[in-house]
């Protein structure tokens, strides 16, 4: 009995965990749930005497912006707050600080640059970006004070400094999963107001003061990373103590990696003995859960029932 009960939660975990990578899903929910206005085929040329509706969200949809700029948000009506680029072209933006836009979403647009300009913007509060060429954070994305949300999911930054958010004093949530960062490099930074942070799925090895750099944080995501088990077993306490919430965990790892407090890690050492190995066979090595289930079935801090919560419970529309 006991043993399927673990099975069982063995592969509710799994399922968690499969889960979780289309997490993008509830983005889509949340863009069809608010009715915004859409604007189709506008191109650069056009964009002036496009008659633009004069709602409080547009979403263009197909539209060609090589390149939009401070000139283009003036053009935009004061009623609007929340625009979405879906689809068609957007390969740089420049966001200036006059724009009043609370929200600003650049998904599948092939986006490569995101700046702003270097007077600060004191409105914009959420920024999502989806791109495979989205490759580098610029740190004049500083200049946007109010920011309270960063999404960029599913982009392929490598290096992130904690530094270019340090005086982002509103920001509560940084949502860098599916990236391919090696580095988040906390340094002697932190980030004062930081309540969700979001890293699942990148190449991270260890990261330093984590999470005494985040004092405020309350949720964090760490799965499918290359953790280093010394590293996951320093922070595990700290973790705990510091009461945050790890979101996830790895239901499989690969052959030559531990599971250790839920996540997936090695010992330094043993790198290349882990990838020959791999290479040798490929087989994914699949832990019960007995090895990382404590006793009051809490894991590394994280509690079953907010698991299952978390994956059921429509997330806050912001
Ligand atoms: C803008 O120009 C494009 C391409 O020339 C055209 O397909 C589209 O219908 C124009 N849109 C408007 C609103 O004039
Ligand atoms: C993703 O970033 C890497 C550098 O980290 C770069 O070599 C690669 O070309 C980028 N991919 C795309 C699609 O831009
Ligand atoms: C598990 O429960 C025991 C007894 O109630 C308690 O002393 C211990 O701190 C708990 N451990 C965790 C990790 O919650």
């Amino acid at each position: 009995m006991a043993a399927i009960s673990a099975l069982t939660l063995t592969t509710v975990l799994i399922v968690v965990t499969s889960l979780l990578p289309q997490s993008s899903c509830r983005y889509n929910g949340k863009y069809r749930a608010l009715g915004s206005s859409p604007v189709e085929y506008v191109t650069t040329a056009n964009f002036s005497v496009a008659n633009l509706p004069t709602d409080t969200h547009l979403e263009f949809r197909r539209c060609h912006f090589p390149s939009f700029g401070p000139d283009m948000f003036k053009t935009l009506k004061a009623s609007t707050r929340r625009i979405t680029f879906r689809k068609g072209t957007v390969r740089e933006m420049l966001i200036g600080s006059t724009t009043r836009l609370e929200r600003i979403q650049v998904i599948d647009t092939g986006l490569v640059s995101l700046r702003a300009s270097d007077e600060p913007n004191n409105y914009l509060k959420q920024l999502t970006v989806r791109s495979r060429k989205f490759s580098e954070w610029s740190p004049s994305l500083t200049s946007l004070r109010m920011l309270e949300e960063i999404d960029v999911a599913y982009c392929n930054l490598s290096y992130l400094n904690v530094q270019w958010f340090e005086d982002n004093n509103h920001l509560k949530m940084l949502d860098v999963s599916k990236n391919g960062l090696v580095v988040f490099d906390i340094g002697m930074s932190s980030i004062p107001k930081l309540e969700r942070l979001h890293l699942w799925g990148n190449h991270l090895k260890e990261l330093q003061r984590f999470p005494e750099a985040f004092p405020k944080l309350k949720k964090v995501t760490l799965a499918q990373n290359r953790w280093l088990c010394r590293w996951v077993a320093n922070i595990r306490g700290a973790i705990v103590s510091q009461g945050v919430e790890l979101m996830d965990m790895d239901g499989v790892c690969r052959v030559g990696w531990q599971i250790n407090g839920g996540l997936c890690c090695r010992s330094g050492e043993d790198r290349k003995a882990a990838t020959s190995q791999r290479k040798t066979n490929e087989k994914s090595l699949i832990h019960g859960g007995h090895d990382f289930i404590g006793m009051n079935g809490s894991v590394f801090g994280m509690k079953w029932r907010n698991t299952i919560v978390y994956v059921g419970e429509p997330l806050p529309i912001l």
